[in-house]
């Protein structure tokens, strides 16, 4: 498929998770078939202040092309300056967050907000298409807390975006009920430029539940929680891999940019979620837990995976 003038080899899209798809795990979910990514969200106000940690979030790795930088914000000003920054520059499309569902972001109008404040949203992505010569492409949900998404994706259309994804939910569902494969449809048969079907995808029923809407790319967040490996699996491939390596590569790579200590509370989250679907698990996933040494864990790790199953 192709967004503007960027081609994409496959259909298969990583969803952009704050605190969660790091430049590590991104770089494995493309290993294993996923033929786009995103950065986490970023800030466009502490961007243009130049907030370091902000900036850690546009680390990119070598096998991560073509890739998107994700916005957010609501100040279309903020934006036109962000666009302009010599650090976007690597990237090949510049993806506007108009979906998320924080209440940290909503509160200052940011996220899902703009699908109540049409006007705002309409200027943001005006702005943004007259300032970049990359394709801008928005995230979106069905509404805040009503099913705007036909005449809100249209309005993206008509000025200029050159894809849309949806996450088939209100603002107010956040990740409650099932995800509205037909609304999702709906917007794929109105609009001519492609549209990336999200929400609720575990599994090969599921995906091909997703790409029966007719979307053109269908996007993964929570299935590829702890398995960077779902992508190969929809694709249908039989990939053989051993979980420890996975692991060893994921932490190895993030060692070359951050402080162990970070790590070590940082990669607790991925290494229950690597564990997730392991049975007998239990008492090593307290452990790691209790273990504030990222070195040890990873022996705790090696010892389960290697010899636990
Ligand atoms: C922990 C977490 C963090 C997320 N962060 C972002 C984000 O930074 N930007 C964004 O557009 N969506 C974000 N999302 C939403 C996902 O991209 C995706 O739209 C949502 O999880 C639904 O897809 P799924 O059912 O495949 O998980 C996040 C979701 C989760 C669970």
């Amino acid at each position: 498929m192709k967004i503007g003038n960027v081609n994409i080899d496959g259909n298969l899209f990583l969803a952009p998770m704050a605190g969660v798809t790091d430049f590590a795990f991104r770089s494995l979910a493309r290993s294993f078939g996923a033929s786009f990514s995103y950065t986490e969200m970023v800030s466009s106000k502490a961007l243009v202040y130049d907030n370091q940690k902000t900036k850690d979030l546009l680390i990119t790795s070598s096998n991560e092309k073509p890739v998107a930088v994700q916005l957010f914000g609501s100040d279309p000003i903020t934006f036109e300056k962000v666009l302009k920054l010599q650090e976007l520059e690597k990237f090949d499309i510049v993806d506007l967050n108009m979906g998320c569902p924080a209440p940290k972001i909503v509160k200052n109008g940011d996220g899902s907000m703009l699908m109540k404040n049409i006007s705002k949203a309409q200027e943001i992505i005006k702005t943004c298409v007259r300032n970049s010569t990359k394709p801008i492409t928005v995230k979106m949900r069905l509404g805040y807390d009503k099913d705007v998404s036909l005449d809100f994706s249209k309005m993206l259309e008509d000025n200029g975006a050159s894809a849309v994804c949806v996450h088939g939910r209100l603002r107010e569902d956040f990740y409650s009920g099932h995800v509205n494969l037909e609304a999702i449809a709906k917007v794929k048969a109105n609009l001519k430029i492609p549209v990336i079907g999200n929400g609720d995808v575990f599994d090969k029923n599921s995906y091909n539940a997703m790409l029966e809407t007719g979307v053109d790319g269908v996007m993964i967040g929570r299935g590829a929680l702890g398995k960077p490996y779902i992508f190969a699996e929809l694709l249908g491939e039989k990939v053989k891999f051993d979980k420890f390596s996975i692991i060893e590569k994921h932490v190895n790579m993030l060692k070359e940019k951050f402080s162990e200590d970070y790590l070590s509370s940082y990669l607790k989250k991925h290494f229950l979620w690597y564990l997730k679907e392991e049975t007998g698990a239990n008492k090593v996933k307290i452990e790691i837990c209790k273990e504030k040494d990222l070195n040890k864990c990873m022996i705790i790790l090696k010892e389960f995976l290697k010899n636990g199953i």
